[in-house]
């Protein structure tokens, strides 16, 4: 059920730093602007690569989830690695019925592409927080998403 490497989550205290890094020792060329993401309590741009992006998170509000990865790790660093699948519900109860710890309550939330997503617990996937994101564009249920 795994399809394309959309994005990884890359956890920054400053996006516009993050930004100028990517654009100045790697030479991207392309950048969404920073957009805040109140529910998730966090801002998010994207680095555009030809096969994926690179999904720049800093913590939004003092309840941020962000802030302890950062007081673990202050200059940033790699936070998740997300998948797109073709149902995002059909993925949710696969993970569970395999044993796999869906964090939250488990009900997709609205990701920052505008499309379903959830998160994997790390402690089932190697130590990597996984997110699973319907596939732009797929119906699930019969309706377009
Ligand atoms: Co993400």
């Amino acid at each position: 059920m795994i399809g394309k490497l959309n994005h990884v989550g890359v956890a920054t205290p400053s996006i516009e730093a993050s930004v100028r890094m990517y654009r100045d020792l790697l030479g991207a060329t392309s950048a969404t602007d920073k957009r805040a993401l109140p529910d998730q309590g966090v801002w998010v741009a994207f680095v555009n690569l030809p096969n994926a992006q690179i999904e720049l998170i800093e913590p939004l509000g003092e309840d941020s989830p962000i802030h302890a990865f950062l007081a673990r790790n202050p200059k940033g660093g790699q936070h998740h690695v997300c998948f797109e699948v073709p149902d995002i519900f059909a993925a949710r109860d696969e993970m569970r019925a395999k044993g796999a710890t869906v964090l939250g309550t488990g009900e997709p939330r609205m990701g920052a592409h505008g499309v379903p997503v959830i998160f994997v617990h790390p402690k089932d996937m190697g130590g990597v927080l996984i997110e699973l994101m319907q596939e732009p564009g797929a119906t699930v249920g019969g309706h377009a998403s």
